[in-house]
């Protein structure tokens, strides 16, 4: 294979690849602020330029090139000697970082960006400490450019990111370069926002602080977060992502790059959608029919009745010979919905099974990247379904109801009682579900109040997709795992931790605290389900990381 030097280490290549990538893929270190996988190579920033050697054409023998070349531009030939910490290179590096940092601000104490800047990164590894600039610096202004972003041009640096995002992957062209020299600024174009479903990529392309989310913009330091790796639990994406959390609270989501799945992006409506998370609405604690309200401090006692309601609203009804239904949202993990209906199956193993309302907002529109935002707005239809036709197979068949056969078989009266979850982000009761099961005895396990938790038997708190780990499966039937980022809200259990409650107490036991990875393995053994055993994409844990910073209390 061709080889390539850096640095004194010696790398193969690929025909066509340019040395910064070869660096980038063997975690060899060259910096660069341009250059994004991604997009087009304009090599304008100029930090990345190295001393190379290549062997002449003719007599065989190594010999430099005149100029420092751009690495993330510059094709590797074999026996290609790259320097990037030669005393050329270096005083390259340390004189783009003084241009730079010439008109910039340097107002990191008030910057977002502070803690994962690039700027301020290479500047400690490569800048020269001090400025010899005496001169009045260019104020550029600080402008909103669109509904959730502002764009601070002091800080940019004019890598030109954001402009080749909005030309080369969204294909939206909101963004564009304005004027030359030391008065040349990003800007949208007149009467044209920056208003696409990717938006907020542009916030995390950006190496420095010069484009913002609102949302985010002086919330919280981020050296203070957490990253957990996650999924998008709001739609059939299935995007891998990080939550970005600080003392029980998410501040942000982040995407994770995973080039099977989404590459570098997520939509801006996975990145803004976890507010219900944090909502007044939350279902905090069981409620029962009949019993006055419970307080926090009675949360244990709450469970017990909650529990033992929901036991005999199912029992009761099947025990008057009539059918039990369990209706399992679209946004609960596979590992919720093979919990719960397990245990309504153990009550009456003809139990009807249905899916939740699949929500839908238009149709797949996939950008000029090649992204695809998805019209499906729940993360895991697929693998609910899949895990209640394995459950009905075992017991011997019987169809699997959508909302609307499960709406229809209350209606004609099949039905004596239902397990209902919801776990959406915001209202999902139709007119025609909330109708039809105005008069049925229902135990509603859900995170947001709605129609139905109204008029239910007993209400018990599930816990949001951050709250809890499990697998959900995209619109392409990929199995993803997800990990638990914060602790669920106040008195709320995850679902599959109250499935194997309510199994446990049916079976007079006690429920130990639920492991996904064991309920998988149980459910690997449900003929249908074996790909839980094998085909699982689990994060990799190494990708968790702590706020590298505690407060200190004084
Ligand atoms: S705003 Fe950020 S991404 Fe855009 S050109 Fe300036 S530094 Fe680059
Ligand atoms: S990264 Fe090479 S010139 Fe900008």
């Amino acid at each position: 294979m061709a080889q390539v030097t850096i640095n004194g280490k010696a790398y193969g290549f690929e025909k066509g690849e340019k040395i910064l990538q070869v660096a980038l893929r063997h975690d060899v270190e060259i910096p660069h602020y341009c250059y994004h996988p991604s997009m087009s190579i304009p090599a304008s920033c100029r930090i990345c330029l190295a001393e190379v050697w290549a062997p002449n054409p003719k007599s065989g023998a190594l010999e430099p090139m005149p100029q420092l070349k751009p690495t993330c531009q510059t094709d590797c030939t074999d026996g290609m000697v790259v320097y990037t910490d030669s005393p050329r290179s270096i005083a390259n590096q340390k004189s783009v970082m003084e241009l730079l940092l010439i008109n910039h601000p340097v107002d990191c104490p008030v910057c977002d960006k502070a803690g994962e800047c690039y700027l301020q990164d290479y500047s400690h590894e490569y800048g020269r400490g001090q400025s010899r600039f005496l001169e009045e610096k260019v104020k550029n202004p600080k402008k909103d450019i669109g509904p959730d972003i502002l764009l601070y041009s002091d800080r940019c640096i004019m890598c030109t990111r954001c402009v080749r995002f909005t030309r080369e992957v969204t294909g939206t062209d909101e963004l564009m370069v304005d004027g030359r020299g030391d008065r040349e600024m990003i800007d949208v174009f007149p009467g044209k926002p920056l208003d696409n479903p990717l938006a907020g990529n542009v916030v995390d392309l950006c190496p420095v602080g010069a484009l913002l989310d609102k949302d985010f913009l002086f919330q919280q330091r981020v050296w203070f977060l957490t990253k957990t790796p996650s999924i998008d639990g709001l739609t059939a994406s299935g995007d891998n992502l990080f939550v970005e959390h600080n003392d029980g609270k998410v501040h942000r989501i982040k995407p994770r790059t995973n080039m099977d799945v989404n590459t570098w992006w997520i939509t801006d409506e996975v990145r803004r959608g976890w507010k219900h998370v944090h909502s007044e609405s939350r279902i905090r604690l069981p409620r029962v029919r009949g019993l006055d309200a419970f307080e926090p401090s009675q949360a244990a006692q709450a469970w017990k009745a909650g529990l033992a309601k929901a036991q005999g609203t199912v029992a009761g009804a099947v025990n008057a010979g009539k059918r039990a239904a369990i209706m399992v949202s679209p946004m609960l993990s596979c590992e919720d919905a093979f919990e719960l209906a397990s245990w309504v199956l153990s009550l009456d193993p003809k139990a009807e099974l249905a899916v939740g309302p699949v929500p839908f907002a238009g149709e797949d529109r996939t950008f000029k990247g090649g992204f695809t935002m998805y019209a499906e707005k729940a993360p895991n239809a697929r693998g609910v379904r899949r895990v209640l036709e394995a459950l009905s197979a075992r017991r011997g068949g019987g169809t699997v109801h959508d909302a609307a056969s499960f709406a229809a078989a209350v209606r004609a009266g099949a039905v004596g009682a239902a397990v209902v979850t919801g776990n959406y982000p915001s209202d999902w009761v139709t007119p025609e579900l909330r109708d039809a099961c105005m008069h049925l005895p229902m135990v509603v396990i859900d995170t947001l109040e709605n129609p139905l938790s109204a008029m239910a038997e007993c209400v018990l708190p599930g816990a949001t997709w951050v709250e809890k780990a499990g697998t959900f499966e995209n619109a392409k039937g990929r199995l993803q795992a997800f990990l638990r980022a914060i602790e669920p809200i106040d008195f709320a259990r995850a679902e599959c931790q109250v499935g194997a409650d309510l199994r446990a107490a049916f079976e007079g036991s006690r429920a130990a605290a639920v492991n996904p990875a064991v309920v998988r393995a149980a459910m690997a053994k449900v003929p249908g389900l074996e790909r839980f055993a094998t085909d699982v994409h689990v994060p990799d844990l190494s990708f968790t990381q702590a706020s590298d910073m505690q407060f200190a209390e004084v």
